[in-house]
Order: C-alpha cells, then structure tokens, then sequence
C-alpha cells in the first residue's frame, strides 16, 4: 500500500487525475465529501488530503509515502525529504510587490508582510537589506495598501490581485511550480513503485 498525500484543491484535483491514469484511481476521492483519508485496498493505495503547506511535514514524518507540493512550500520549509521530480505544473513567481510609485527608503529597515517569512528573510539577507517580517496566513496585498508594510512577497499566479490593488512587481524572488517528494526511507523501501510513479509523471 502506497499513500499519496495530495494538497487539497485544483492542483491536488489535477495530480489526482494523473495518478489515476497510472492505476491508482480511487473513484470515492471525487465525491464532494469531508473524508480526509480515501482508501483503494485492491489498487494498493491510500490518499490523505491535506492543506497544501502541509504536504512536506506528513512525507517527511513518514505518514505519506510521496506527496505533492508546490517549490514555494519546499523554500519556505525545507521538509527533509527527497524533491523527485518537477512536475512542470502549478506554475507561479514568489516576487517583491508595492504600491504602484512607492519609493524604497534604505536608511530604515524595509517592513515585509508575508505567509513566507524564511524566503523573505534569505532574499534580503543575500543582499544585504534589514528587514522587518509582518507575518500574515492570507490577503497578503492588504499589507501595503493598508500601510502594514512597504512591500510584501508573495505569490503571483495570473498577476490579477496585484493589479486590482494598485500594486506591482519590483523584484522576482524564485520561480515556483508542483514537485513529487518523497519520504527518505520510503525510498529505499519502494523504489520500484515510486520509481514506476515518477516514470508515469514524465510520460503521461
Ligand atoms: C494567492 C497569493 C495571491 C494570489 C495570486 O493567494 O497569495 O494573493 O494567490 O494569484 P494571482 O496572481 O493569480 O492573482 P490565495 O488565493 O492562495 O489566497 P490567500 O490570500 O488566502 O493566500
């Protein structure tokens, strides 16, 4: 038995239907339900859906096999866990935003809001600019509009929510999109399976 941890919504949807096609469907996992668990004995695996930021601390305790997440989860938290492959999907950009004409003060430390507080912390660091760290869960835009922060680093998918808060990119961070991971002794446990897996990524 193999168990998948996949993130919750559209992309976990869209690696589902992958999965499927590699014989691990399992037709319940579809159904609008609360279940976090799903299990297909006959195909020989079990799904656990999880809150996508979560993904590397179930593969990493060993609770999933394999699991999907984004590269901007993986900087952020750096699970210790093997980055398989990189499933070309889930693309986006971790940039720098502002207010359209703000201006950069770099006699003061320069206040950041962010759900990424590690990558924003190693991005300044590497060059050289003290920042202070406003940590938000979500509607991170809010930050500079709101005047909570001068910046914020986030994601940017389609560009619409920058757009519809009067801000824009100054800087881009990282490129991010989905990546198998997998947990370390599952590895060398079921490298055959998960090997067929990665296999079944590239060529489906
Ligand atoms: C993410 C991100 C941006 C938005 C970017 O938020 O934090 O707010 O998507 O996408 P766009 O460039 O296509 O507009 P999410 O939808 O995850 O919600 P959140 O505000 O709760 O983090």
């Amino acid at each position: 038995m193999i168990t998948i941890a996949l993130p919750k919504g559209r992309l976990g949807d869209k690696v589902y239907g992958k999965f499927a096609a590699m014989g691990y469907d399992c037709p319940e996992i579809t159904d609008s339900s609360r279940k976090l668990v799903f299990e297909e004995p006959a195909k020989g695996v079990r799904y656990l859906l999880v809150k996508p930021s979560d993904v590397g601390v179930y593969v990493e305790h060993g609770a999933a096999d394999i699991g999907i997440v984004g590269k901007d989860v993986l900087m952020e938290h750096s699970p210790d866990v093997f980055e398989l492959l990189d499933l070309d999907i889930g693309k986006c950009r971790i940039c720098v935003a502002a207010k359209n004409g703000w201006e950069d003060d770099t006699a003061v430390p320069l206040r950041v809001a962010t759900k990424y507080p590690n990558v924003a912390l190693a991005y300044y660091e590497s060059r050289n600019r003290d920042i202070e760290i406003i940590k938000l869960n979500g509607s991170i835009e809010l930050g500079p509009v709101l005047g909570l922060s001068d910046v914020i680093v986030d994601i940017v998918e389609t560009g619409s929510t920058l757009q519809e808060n009067d801000l824009s990119v100054i800087a881009e961070v990282a490129r991010s999109s989905a990546r198998l991971i997998a947990n370390k002794s599952s590895y060398q446990f079921s490298k055959q399976e998960i090997d067929r897996i990665v296999q079944g990524f590239k060529t489906l």
